[in-house]
């Protein structure tokens, strides 16, 4: 036990030292925006079933389907409402538009940029965001930087003065191949040699929300 909480110590003098300062990635901030606007009608999953279009009688696109097919540019068009005509036979987000104001006003390009990698990892992953990855960003930061780099790449500082490799965030090959129960798994019971276990530092709520903001780092 002892051992474990000199890591942690340890870990997290080393994410003082590299001051912390890191932005998260594209999805986590598109995730945010889709949480707030999109979800209302495109449902958590993006299934088409939220509250809103419930409540108002409609069928939005189920965006796990349709996303995948979609270029960047044409999903553009669609956000901002400028797509009507660009996918054929039908007007997309006429509801949209008469419903709400113009996401195009709203929305900057670089805010556009971020719902659109959430929409890539909504279309693309196999798993649900079980936890809420606003806390697991700050906890990422504190505790995990230091050996998988801010931005989940695997470089942390302490991997220069160790000779460790810890797993890639940033691959989603690598971390598709594990489940949610799997990752909270290795996070809460450690794993090999280095990568420490945290269940007598994190509770389960945080321990979820770190692997939420894991896969958004896998974009
Ligand atoms: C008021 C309800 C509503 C809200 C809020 C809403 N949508 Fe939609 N959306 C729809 C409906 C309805 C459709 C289907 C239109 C159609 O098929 O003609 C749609 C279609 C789409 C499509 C096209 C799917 C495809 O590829 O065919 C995308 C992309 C999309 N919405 C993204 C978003 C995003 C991103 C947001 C948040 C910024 C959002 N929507 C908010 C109702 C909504
Ligand atoms: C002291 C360094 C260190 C710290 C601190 C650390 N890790 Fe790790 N982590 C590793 C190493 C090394 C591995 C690879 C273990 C192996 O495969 O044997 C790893 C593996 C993992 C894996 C498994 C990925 C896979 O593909 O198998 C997850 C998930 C993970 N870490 C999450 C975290 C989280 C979340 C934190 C912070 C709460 C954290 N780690 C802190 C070193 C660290």
């Amino acid at each position: 036990m002892k051992k474990l909480f000199a890591w942690a110590v340890l870990a997290g003098l080393a994410a003082g030292v590299s001051q912390a300062s890191a932005e998260p990635p594209p999805a986590y901030e598109g995730r945010r925006l889709y949480v707030s606007y999109c979800q209302l009608c495109h449902g958590e999953g993006g299934k088409g079933d939220g509250p809103l279009a419930r409540q108002m009688g409609i069928t939005p696109a189920d965006l796990t389907t349709t996303v995948r097919s979609r270029s960047d540019t044409i999903l553009t068009k669609i956000i901002t409402g400028r797509g009507g005509q660009t996918i054929a036979g039908r007007a997309r987000h006429n509801i949209l538009s008469e419903a709400m104001p113009d996401w195009e006003k709203v929305f900057s390009d670089d805010k556009v940029g971020a719902i659109i990698a959430y929409l890539r990892i909504l279309s693309r992953s196999k798993h649900r965001l079980i936890g809420d990855p606003e806390v697991g960003f700050k906890l990422y930061q504190k505790y995990c930087a230091a050996c998988h780099g801010e931005e989940g790449d695997g470089r942390g500082v302490m991997t220069a003065i160790m000779k460790f490799r810890p797993a890639d965030h940033t691959n989603s090959i690598q971390t598709e191949a594990l489940s949610n129960d799997d990752m909270a798994g290795v996070i809460r019971y450690g794993k090999g040699g280095f990568m420490p276990a945290w269940d007598d530092i994190l509770t389960a709520e945080e321990i979820d929300g770190l692997v939420s903001y894991i896969r958004l780092l896998s974009y």
